[in-house]
């Protein structure tokens, strides 16, 4: 065909396209920046951060937008009122999942995570009463993290001062909290095998946080044509499968259903008195899934949030002292912190809050979904329709924060140093989907960090103006540059 032919040909099909799409288009959609046929609004998305780019044309269209990510239509919802209004007001119209293509592709729809309906439901309630079974949130649990805090506290002193990068010291440290709720053991630090996969969990991370990993989200059926990393991460998740499998499989072997160690225990008890019923979600896909989701959840967001967080104090060592004088006044440095702690030390808690509002781990929110059409500020949102609430603008709402691009735990404080309670403060999302490890994170958050400073101050080799403290990478997460830790004991 020879090219003014192959132009025409082109134009007609895209004609053909804008056509269908325009006689397509529901009616009493919320506005929205103008999208090209099969592109959307990829092109004038920044891919780099695309939440940047929804809070700057949510000031031209408003706070609850129609978005394109290529063909797949999107509500974004943008401030405290607006995400709040969806998520907890109209709890049941946003309570579904949208199915975000790598992660499908990964665990197939099952697991707590990804799942809707009833499974979900089933699912939710499961793992939420086992967790809280196994001491999340209470006494038994705070034992474990102190306990950890110690082996932690050990391994910093033998760097003797000498610079190293924390990112795998704390996330073995994490890990190691879950590992024990959900497969009833803890690892050593120097297990060559664990390691291997918090390096798989932490590349996972960055793959769903990068270009590729968006690229491969948004238009599945062309980057599975492609080589590239989403091969490499498929492959390196079959690793987490197998580990987890065999964890089953040891926990089959060894099962005494009058006394559950953990939550696969929990699960296969379940499992087994629920195998006549036709409705069951408790099942062998359900509970891998379930495993790997709260082993990824639980991993790399806390340790991330405490890595964020040892770098603010560098990058503010008045902040770090500060704290340490709180802690030393109320503590001391002998007795390990215990929750009970929390509410005498204000200036502490305020900066962990400030901590988590800054970082801004989880900036788009995991995505969620009509699984029916809906209602919203008089507006009709089709079933099918993927919702962002996005957290970046709850976290930045000018309404709610003083300054929200300043890390400031004033945030936090009355004039009086009393703690104060911010609405807007939702890190870990609302509503009936919200984080089913909240409780656990904030418990890790607070210990983890008092214990730290208890012992040592931190610095950097280049001083706290070396320390870049804005996203190395923003996508489905904020992930901080790497940096080198100087820990000198107190
Ligand atoms: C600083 C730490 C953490 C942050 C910032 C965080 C944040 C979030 C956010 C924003 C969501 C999405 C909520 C929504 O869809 O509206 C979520 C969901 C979830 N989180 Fe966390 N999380 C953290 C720690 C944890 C931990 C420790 C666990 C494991 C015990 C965990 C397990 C989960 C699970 C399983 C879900 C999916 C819940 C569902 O779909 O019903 N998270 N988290």
């Amino acid at each position: 065909m020879d090219i003014p032919s192959t132009l025409l040909l082109l134009g007609s099909v895209i004609a053909l396209l804008i056509l269908l799409s325009w006689r397509n288009k529901p009616q009493n959609l919320p506005p929205g920046p103008t999208a090209l046929p099969l592109l959307g609004n990829i092109l004038t998305l920044d891919n780099r951060a695309p939440f940047k780019s929804f809070l700057k044309w949510s000031k031209t269209y408003g706070p609850v937008m129609t978005v394109y990510l290529g063909t797949k239509r999107a509500l974004v919802l943008v401030g405290y009122d607006t995400v709040k209004e969806a998520l907890v007001d109209n709890a049941d119209d946003f309570v579904g999942r949208a199915p975000v293509p790598f992660v499908q592709r990964i665990l197939k729809g099952y697991g707590l995570a990804i799942s809707n309906g009833e499974r979900w439901r089933q699912l939710r309630r499961f793992s939420l009463t086992t967790l809280r079974d196994f001491g999340m949130g209470r006494k038994r649990m705070e034992a474990w993290i102190q306990e950890e805090s110690r082996y932690l506290l050990d391994t910093i002193k033998e760097k003797n001062c000498a610079p190293f990068d924390p990112t795998f010291y704390l996330s073995r440290t994490v890990s190691n909290i879950i590992c024990a709720l959900v497969f009833g053991q803890r690892f050593g630090y120097e297990d060559s095998h664990l390691l291997h996969l918090l390096q798989i969990i932490s590349g996972v991370l960055r793959f769903g946080s990068s270009t590729w990993g968006q690229l491969y989200n948004t238009f599945p059926w062309l980057i599975e044509l492609l080589p590239g990393k989403h091969l490499n991460i498929i492959n390196d998740v079959d690793q987490l499968k197998t580990f987890s499998r065999s964890k089953i499989q040891e926990h089959k072997d060894s099962l005494d259903p009058d006394n559950p160690r953990d939550f696969i225990d929990c699960f296969l008890i379940r499992l087994n008195q629920e195998k006549d019923n036709p409705n069951t979600e408790f099942n062998y896909e359900n509970l891998i899934a379930t495993v790997l989701n709260l082993f990824l959840a639980g991993t790399e967001t806390t340790s991330t949030t405490l890595r964020y967080a040892l770098m603010l104090l560098i990058k503010h060592p008045e902040i770090q002292d500060r704290m340490q004088k709180e802690i030393d006044n109320v503590i001391g440095r002998e007795r390990s912190p215990s929750l009970e702690d929390r509410k005498s030390l204000p200036f502490t808690d305020a900066v962990i809050h400030e901590v988590q509002r800054y970082v801004d781990l989880v900036p788009l929110n995991l995505p969620h979904y009509t699984t029916h059409q809906i209602k919203f500020r008089g507006y009709t949102i089709p079933k099918d329709t993927v919702i962002l609430p996005t957290l970046h603008s709850v976290l930045r709402d000018e309404n709610y924060w003083e300054k929200p691009w300043t890390f400031d735990p004033k945030h936090f404080l009355e004039a009086n140093g009393n703690f104060k309670k911010n609405p807007a403060f939702l890190p870990f999302s609302a509503g009936k989907r919200s984080c089913v490890g909240e409780s656990l994170a904030r418990m890790e958050l607070f210990i983890f960090l008092v214990s730290l400073l208890q012992h040592f101050t931190f610095t950097t080799p280049g001083g706290p103006e070396s320390i870049e403290a804005t996203p190395e990478i923003s996508g489905f997460a904020n992930l901080p540059h790497k940096y080198q830790l100087i820990a000198t004991p107190r």
